[in-house]
């Protein structure tokens, strides 16, 4: 009476020996070790003859558009890179700056694209690497009366980030900040520097403000007073917004224009750059690897 039908008895036994069939072979299934996706690097520029050039490099791209940016999301050699065409000027730059660093956590930020030169050592076609930048807008003036002009070559820097006090009061916040390139990306820039022809590379101090300085008496201004190599309109504004993000971030700026020497404009001279940056990508994420 407590004998199983047979048909029971196959049952169970097909259970039993499908469930050790499938703990066995979980057991041998290994897991990848690095299973998290990589970091993208973010490369910026600011106009479409500074930004497409690098676009066009890319393999499996995906174009993403917001506000007055543009995001080429693809890979160079099988890594991940976001090419922004940030539009001009401090403010699309920091903006395009803060929606990339929240959308695609990049592991680090190159802004790039052409400048004016403050050295007359400079010559249209080189390469300014931002050992560091600084925004050259930010500035106070000294009080005056009703009546007695203005005199910019007395007006005073302005550090906007010294304290949350009102920077009209505070002298605390007289005094020039600078932000710092990233010494990762500067030693990967200096290792394929010899891989630019048209120029040399040096390592310089770039100055960022809405403006485009034709008077040479006001840029040996700034190069005396800020120790400005060029200026252009976007470096210091998403080199702020990295710091704050703690992304390791370089600017790498072309000459195009240089008045102090009598240098011409030559718009050629955007995608030279974009080329070398594209070396210098290549080589930075060999470091990391
Ligand atoms: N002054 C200011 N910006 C310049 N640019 C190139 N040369 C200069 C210059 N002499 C860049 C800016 C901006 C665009 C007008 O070109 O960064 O994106």
């Amino acid at each position: 009476m407590f004998a199983m039908p047979q048909k029971l008895l196959v049952t169970l036994f097909i259970l039993l020996f499908t469930s050790f069939a499938t703990a066995s072979t979980m057991k041998s299934v290994s897991v990848p070790s690095h299973t998290a996706p990589k970091q993208p690097i973010l490369i910026q520029g600011p106009m479409p003859i500074e930004a497409e050039y690098f676009a066009g490099l890319l393999s499996n791209v995906k174009i993403e558009s917001t506000g007055n940016f543009t995001f080429y999301i693809g890979d160079l050699n099988g890594y991940p890179i976001v090419v922004t065409q940030t539009s001009k000027g401090v403010e699309n730059t920091a903006a395009a700056t803060a929606v990339a660093i929240e959308r695609y956590n990049p592991r680090a930020i190159i802004n790039q694209g052409t400048s004016g030169g403050h050295d007359k050592s400079l010559n249209v076609g080189d390469i300014v690497l931002g050992k560091r930048s600084v925004n050259v807008g930010n500035l106070k003036t000294p009080i005056t009366a009703e009546g007695q002009g203005s005199d910019p070559f007395n007006w005073i820097p302005m550090d906007v980030m010294a304290s949350s006090g009102s920077a009209g009061e505070s002298s605390d916040a007289e005094k020039i900040r600078y932000y710092e390139g990233s010494p990762e990306l500067l030693a990967a820039a200096h290792a394929v520097k010899d891989s630019y022809k048209r120029g040399k590379v040096v390592e310089g101090t770039i100055g960022s403000a809405n403006f485009w300085n034709n008077e040479i008496d006001r840029m040996n201004w700034l190069h005396k007073n800020f120790g400005t190599s060029v200026e252009e309109m976007e470096t210091a504004s998403a080199a702020l917004i990295a710091e704050a993000y703690q992304v390791p971030f370089l600017g790498i700026r072309v000459l195009s224009n240089n008045l102090t020497n009598g240098g011409k404009y030559d718009p050629t001279t955007a995608k030279d750059n974009q080329e070398f940056v594209k070396n210098v990508v290549v080589q930075y994420i060999s470091t990391l690897q």
